[in-house]
């Protein structure tokens, strides 16, 4: 793919960040020489079988001959540790969330602009298989201009599962309120149809004490929520996301002259595509249901996680360092994108009315938001800080708590 040097690349995190380090190889031009995380039984072993550098303290790993540092630390953190390698030279891919309170997506942005190094929002999801095919047919004007759409990423978890993901009380996962995680569900359409969020309205589905999987894990968060989204071109899209029973990942585009949709049965990155017959052309079909290919590296992607999406994170992310320009995916989609969720977890707490998106690309407008560090992380809660359910501070059930501790134990866990 290049004849340049290779981009040496350090990860840090290393449960989702192992698929990164072992897709960050010389057929990208990138070749790993470090690996980052504070927890050495997970560390210790990967830098063994990887052969690389590993280290815990990530001030130490930033010292490192590094050009590119992939972030894939705790969801609410990632903003502070990409400024760090931003101003310590080093390009930045970041996973999700790009920014936890509407203060760090600002300082990000203007750590962005300051630097003359690339940052990369590594949302995979818009390239999916289905999702890269709508877009080019989106662009190519099969449907229309958009008009409505819909974004799902509804993921339940059996309580083992669920318990091995969020090791120790205060894990993210066991308190992040439900519409934070809402970039798998907004990045798809944001990505297709190229509009930008500009007002929401969130709506939380509660805690559901009924929910027997639930119970047994040591969660003080709620299950799901549906956020409406109104887009800087007058389109409405509707997002659902995370814990309601259902698994399915699905993206919905109404266009003025047609509709598609990836399948929500079967082969789900088949893709349907349905035009009126008042719409079409003479000699069309009305309906096309078919099996998209990737518009380029069909053999890697296929073989990539999260349905090829994962592959071409460190492929844009290399091209982006080796032509020097932003990718799509670039930080404002990033920090537009993530604080969604945030505002929409705002709205929810406030009867649901509508918050408006700030436009951070507008250096007065973000200027308004520099100091709002309105946080539901409940290690640091202040009075006029949300809690992380709708409900108020939660406790686990006894049983979740006693049965997740079994987990993180058999896991090698040894904190809290
Ligand atoms: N895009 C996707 O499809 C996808 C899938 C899974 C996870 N994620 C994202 O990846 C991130 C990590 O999630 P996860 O599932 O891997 O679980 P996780 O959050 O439990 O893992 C984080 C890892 O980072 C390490 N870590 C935390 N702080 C650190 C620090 N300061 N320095 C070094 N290491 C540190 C932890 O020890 C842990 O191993 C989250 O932001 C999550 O949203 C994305």
């Amino acid at each position: 793919m290049t004849t340049d040097k290779p981009i040496r690349v350090g990860v840090v995190g290393l449960r989702r960040g192992e698929g990164f380090a072992r897709g960050a190889g010389p057929h990208l031009g990138m070749q790993l020489v470090a690996l980052c995380d504070i927890w050495e039984e997970r560390l210790l072993p990967l830098g063994k079988a990887l052969n690389v550098a590993t280290y815990t303290d990530y001030d130490r790993f930033l010292e490192r001959d590094i050009d590119a540092v992939i972030l894939a630390n705790y969801f609410h953190q990632h903003a502070p540790l990409a400024i760090k390698a931003l101003a310590a030279g080093k390009h930045v891919m970041s996973e999700t969330s790009a920014c936890f309170t509407l203060k760090q997506g600002v300082e990000l942005i203007e750590a962005v602009e300051k630097s003359d190094r690339i940052y990369m929002f590594a949302e995979n999801y818009p390239y999916m298989v289905f999702n890269q095919e709508m877009r080019r047919l989106y662009q190519a004007g099969v449907v229309g201009e958009f008009r409505y759409g819909e974004g799902e990423y509804v993921h339940p978890m059996a309580a083992e599962e669920a318990n091995r993901l969020a090791p120790g009380v205060n894990h993210w996962r066991n308190w992040l309120p439900a519409t934070y995680y809402n970039t798998h569900s907004l990045a798809p359409v944001m990505y297709i149809t190229d509009t930008w969020p500009v007002r929401v309205n969130g709506f939380v589905i509660a805690r559901d004490w009924q929910d027997e999987q639930y119970n047994r894990t040591a969660k003080r968060n709620d299950q799901a929520s549906v956020i409406m989204v109104r887009m800087d071109n007058g389109a409405m899209v509707k997002l659902l996301q995370v814990g309601l029973r259902g698994h399915g990942v699905w993206v919905r585009i109404h266009g003025n002259r047609g509709l598609m949709e990836n399948l929500r049965w079967g082969n789900t990155a088949m893709l349907r595509v349905r035009r009126e017959p008042f719409d079409k052309e003479p000699g069309e079909p009305v309906e096309q249901i078919y099996t998209p290919e990737f518009p380029v590296h069909h053999q890697e992607a296929t073989r990539a996680g999260h349905g090829g999406g994962d592959f071409f994170m460190d492929y844009h992310f290399a091209e982006a360092i080796r032509r020097h320009e932003p990718p799509y995916l670039d930080v404002y989609r990033g920090v537009a994108m993530s604080i969604v969720g945030i505002l929409a977890y705002r709205s929810a707490l406030d009867g649901s009315n509508t918050v408006v998106v700030p436009d951070f690309r507008d250096k007065a407008v973000r200027a308004q938001y520099a100091n709002d560090d309105w946080s539901p992380d409940p290690t640091t809660h202040r009075d006029g800080d949300p809690w992380p359910s709708v409900l108020g501070p939660l406790e686990p059930t006894t049983e979740g708590l006693a049965y997740a501790r079994e987990v993180w134990r058999e896991m090698g866990y040894k904190g809290e």
